[in-house]
C-alpha cells in the first residue's frame, strides 16, 4: 500500500476514488494510475537533487510508462524524457515535453530515428557505438545540423540486482567499454556536426543500494578528467535512473543520500546533471485491475484464476518478480490460494501458497505495484486484448487507454491471395 492506494471502511481506494468503481466503469483487466502519487514521486525526486543542484534535468525515462496522459502529467512538473525509440519520441512530443529536455538512449538506433530526433532538434543523443557516433554525424551534416551527444559507457560494475535488468558490466551489451571511451572521444572531436558534449551511464534497474552507484558515477568523474585533458569540451553528465522501490520488503534509495553523493562525486566537475529515473517515478502509482473469474479446488491446492494474466503484467513470469494481490473489499478468511491467470502456460503465475482473505468468482483484486513496466511491457498472447489503463486524481478518473478489443486484433492479420 501507498500514500495514494489505501484501505477506507475496509474498501480499496485511489486517492479519494474506490477502486472498485473504475473497476466496474471500465472493465478488467484494467490498470489504473494515481497522477498525486506520480507528481509526489517526481517532486520527491526534484526536492532531493534541488537539495545539492539548480543546474540538472530530470528526463522521465518514458519506458517505464508511456501512456500521454502519464507523460503530460509530468511534462506540467517540469519534466522532460529519456526515450529509446522513435515512437517513444512520438509520445514525448504529444504529450508536449519540450525537445530541448528530450535524451535519446539505446543500443540500436536506425537512421529513420536518427534522422527524427535530429530534426526535432532533441536535447541530445547518447551513443552506444562508434558506428552510431558515425551514422550520427553522416545524417546531421546532410540535415546540416550539429547535434549535442554524449557517449553512454560502461563503467564494469555490478549493480547487483536481477541478471536481466544489469546493463553496466563488462559482458553486457550496453555502452562503451570504458577503456576505449578516450578513442571514441578523440574520433568524435574529428567528425563534422556533432558535439561530445557529456558522459552518459546507466548500471541497471532495481538497484537498491547507493555503492554500485557511487563506483559507476567515480568512473564517470575520472573519465570525464581525463576527456578534458585531451580536448573534449565535456559540460554534461547522465547519471543514468535504476533507483529501486518497494515491491515486498525491499528498502529504497534515499534519495537525499544518493543526491549528496552525486554532489560528493560529481558536482565538482561543473557539470549540467541529467537524471532517468522511471521505475520510481510511476512503479508505486499504478495497480492491476482483475477480477476472479473463478475458484478451483486442486490437489491440496486452491487456485486463484484471475482474469489477468502473462500478457497483461509480464514481470512475475519473465523475472520472477513479485507484486502483492489485494482483495478491493478487505474480509473474510485467511486462504491458501495459488495465484494465476488464464494464459495456457505454467507461467503464467502471479503467487503460489499466497495468503488472501477469502475470495469468490467475480470478486475484485488489485495487483499492486504495476505502474512501471506493467502496461508498456503488455502483449497479445493467446489473442488477449491490451488491457486498458485508467487514471485518478482526487475524486476524478477516466480512461487514459481504451482497452483494445478482439476485432483490432483480428482485422490485421492477411491471407495471402496465393495461399487463399
Ligand atoms: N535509462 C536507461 C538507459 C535505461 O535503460 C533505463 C531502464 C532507465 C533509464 C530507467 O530505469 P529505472 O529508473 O526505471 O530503473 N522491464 C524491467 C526493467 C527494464 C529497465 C530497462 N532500462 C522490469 O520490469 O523490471
Amino acid at each position: 500500500m501507498t500514500k495514494t492506494t489505501a484501505y477506507k471502511n475496509s474498501r480499496l481506494r485511489m486517492e479519494d476514488v474506490e477502486l472498485a468503481s473504475v473497476a466496474e466503469k471500465f472493465g478488467t483487466p484494467l490498470y489504473c494510475y494515481s497522477a498525486g502519487q506520480i507528481e509526489q514521486n517526481f517532486d520527491a525526486y526534484r526536492r532531493a537533487l534541488k537539495s545539492v543542484t539548480d543546474d540538472f534535468t530530470i528526463c522521465y525515462a518514458t519506458k517505464a510508462n508511456s501512456n500521454i496522459a502519464v507523460l503530460s502529467l509530468l511534462q506540467k512538473r517540469g519534466a522532460g524524457a529519456d526515450i529509446v525509440s522513435g515512437g517513444e519520441l512520438r509520445r514525448a512530443l504529444a504529450a508536449g515535453i519540450s525537445p530541448r529536455k528530450i535524451v535519446y538512449s539505446g543500443v540500436g538506433k536506425s537512421d529513420e530515428e536518427i534522422t527524427f530526433a535530429i530534426k526535432t532538434g532533441i536535447m541530445q543523443i547518447n551513443v552506444e557505438s562508434e558506428p552510431e557516433l558515425e551514422a550520427i554525424s553522416r545524417i546531421a551534416k546532410k540535415l546540416k545540423k550539429t547535434v549535442d551527444v554524449s557517449i553512454r559507457i560502461n563503467p564494469n560494475v555490478d549493480a547487483k540486482t536481477h541478471a536481466k535488468i544489469t546493463t553496466g558490466k563488462k559482458e553486457n551489451k550496453f555502452g562503451i567499454d570504458i577503456e576505449f571511451a578516450p578513442a571514441l572521444y578523440k574520433r568524435a572531436l574529428k567528425l563534422p556536426n556533432i558535439n561530445a558534449v557529456g558522459v552518459a551511464v546507466h548500471i541497471g534497474s532495481q538497484l537498491t543500494s547507493l555503492a554500485p552507484y557511487k563506483r559507476a558515477y567515480a568512473r564517470v568523474a575520472d573519465l570525464v578528467r581525463i576527456l578534458r585533458k585531451q580536448g573534449n569540451n565535456i559540460t554534461r553528465v547522465d547519471l543514468g535512473g535504476g533507483i529501486g522501490i518497494t515491491y515486498r520488503n525491499e528498502t529504497p534509495i534515499d534519495l537525499y543520500l544518493y543526491a549528496l553523493m552525486v554532489r560528493d562525486v560529481i558536482l565538482p566537475l561543473g557539470v549540467h546533471i541529467v537524471v532517468e529515473p522511471g521505475r520510481s517515478i510511476v512503479g508505486d502509482a499504478g495497480v492491476l485491475l482483475s477480477r476472479v473469474v473463478s475458484v478451483k479446488k486442486g490437489h491440496n491446492k486452491n487456485f486463484l484464476i484471475l482474469d489477468a494474466a502473462m500478457n497483461d503484467l509480464m514481470r512475475p513470469a519473465l523475472y520472477g518478480a513479485y507484486h502483492a494481490v489485494l482483495p478491493l473489499n478487505k474480509g473474510g478468511k485467511p486462504t491458501l490460494y495459488d495465484i494465476v491467470g488464464p494464459v495456457c502456460e505454467t507461467g503464467d503465475t502471479l503467487h503460489i501458497d499466497e495468503k488472501l482473505p477469502q475470495l469468490k468468482a467475480g470478486d475484485l483484486v488489485a495487483i499492486m505495484t504495476a505502474g512501471a513496466y506493467g502496461a508498456v511491457m503488455s502483449s497479445n498472447y493467446n489473442t488477449r486484448p491490451l488491457a486498458g489503463e485508467a487514471i485518478v486524481q482526487g475524486k476524478k478518473f477516466g480512461l487514459a487507454r481504451k482497452p483494445q478489443t478482439v476485432d483490432d486484433l483480428v482485422k490485421n492479420d492477411v491471407i495471402p491471395g496465393w495461399l487463399a
